[in-house]
């Protein structure tokens, strides 16, 4: 039997640049490359989550759709108190962002019955890994220039070939960094809501923005075309809990649900236990309001430092500076190389991913370690 999608995918993982087919064993290199936060939990959180922890007592399957009271918690952090908007029926807690994205992607699709989508690029690369498996056609877009120009969704859907079924939203981006504000994505969703496309908002880095927007503040968001991709990974600091969120209408979500059921019974009580905490817990939303204040400032001042250094710097926001490979040789440096993220992976071959989100990072020395790494040293 020759189920396409596996075999596209295994195909895709063998194309040179792949990211997922990375081994996580480069442990000698400054790793710049994976796309987290990576901030040791002091003590004081450490406790609160072993108080939690200690007092759960059962590790049964729990409600497939997640945890009620992550899923309010959730809302409540989304929406404060937002009449109409507190439905934990409207939220399915899964195993990561990445997760909820490929669910909403391919349930979408099967739902709409179009295959056309439109995706950023350079882009997040398993959006075009799933969306290539399933057979979908990609038309890749300037997510720099869509944030703030909302004519030019109307302009890519008049020019297409085949009326597009399904826009891919990412702001903050993955790469770039790129924001966008609310004014710009009322924009975009009133566009897409004139020309019949359905959406996935993936905001997994909206903690990051500098004024975060959502796709479902918009006036045009419908809940029933319009889904909302969130995650604990980059915001609480907290990617192997594996802990991520679907905001989408009572229906929709009940439909998914069920598909997720046939392959995973339910989220981990114990890890929807903690994400709880870092979600709720005093002690814990304080240390992460530091984290994410240390990560801008290490970031900002690490592009500033490879800007000064003669380095390409593209953009910078999030957790990222994303970076042109330059076309002047670079000074030589003494640093040993760090491990940063290609571009390929991207769709952007002539640039790399910088993720200097680490405790105790110096940007003087981060920014030798990649000069070094792009001068091939
Ligand atoms: C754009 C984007 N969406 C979703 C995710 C998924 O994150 P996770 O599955 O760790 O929650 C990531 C992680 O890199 C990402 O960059």
């Amino acid at each position: 039997m020759n189920d396409p999608v596996l075999s596209r995918t295994l195909a895709m993982l063998a194309e040179p640049g792949s990211t997922y087919a990375r081994r996580f064993d480069r442990t000698s290199m400054l790793d710049l490359s994976v796309g987290e936060a990576r901030y040791p939990i002091p003590q004081t959180v450490r406790s609160e989550i072993a108080a939690v922890v200690g007092d759960l007592d059962t590790l049964w399957y729990t409600n497939p759709t997640g945890d009620i009271g992550l899923r309010q918690a959730f809302l409540r952090h989304r929406f404060g108190t937002e009449t109409g908007r507190l439905d934990p029926a409207q939220v399915l807690i899964t195993a990561g962002g990445k997760e909820a994205a490929l669910l909403a992607v391919r349930y979408l699709l099967t739902r709409d019955g179009n295959t056309t989508v439109l995706a950023p690029q350079p882009g997040w690369e398993p959006y075009g890994m799933w969306l290539r498996a399933v057979g979908a056609t990609v038309i890749g877009y300037n997510p720099t220039e869509l944030a703030v120009d909302a004519e030019g969704l109307r302009r890519m859907v008049a020019d297409a070939h085949r009326r597009p079924g399904l826009l891919i939203l990412n702001y903050p981006h993955n790469p770039t960094g790129l924001d966008i504000d609310q004014s710009h994505m009322d924009a975009l969703m009133d566009a897409a809501t004139e020309l019949d496309l359905s959406v996935v908002s993936d905001e997994v880095y909206r903690a990051f923005a500098n004024k975060p927007s959502s796709a479902a503040q918009a006036p045009a968001f419908d809940p029933h075309r319009h889904l909302v991709v969130d995650s604990c990974s980059k915001w609480l600091a907290a990617a192997g809990l594996r802990v991520g969120f679907l905001y989408a209408d009572a229906d929709t979500i009940t439909a998914i649900t069920g598909l997720r059921a046939t392959y995973a019974s339910c989220t981990s009580p114990l890890t929807q236990a903690v994400a709880h905490t870092l979600l709720t817990n005093p002690v814990a939303t304080a240390w992460l309001d530091d984290v994410r204040a240390t990560i801008a400032g290490t970031r900002d001042a690490l592009a500033e430092h490879l800007t000064a250094r003669g380095v390409p710097v593209t953009s910078a926001g999030g957790l990222y500076v994303w970076c042109r490979q330059p076309d002047q040789p670079l000074p030589p440096v003494s640093e040993p190389a760090a491990w940063l993220t290609d571009g390929t992976g991207f769709g952007a071959p002539d640039h790399v991913r910088i993720c200097p989100a680490r405790a105790g990072l110096d940007p003087r020395i981060a920014a030798d370690a990649v000069i070094a790494n792009l001068r091939g040293q």
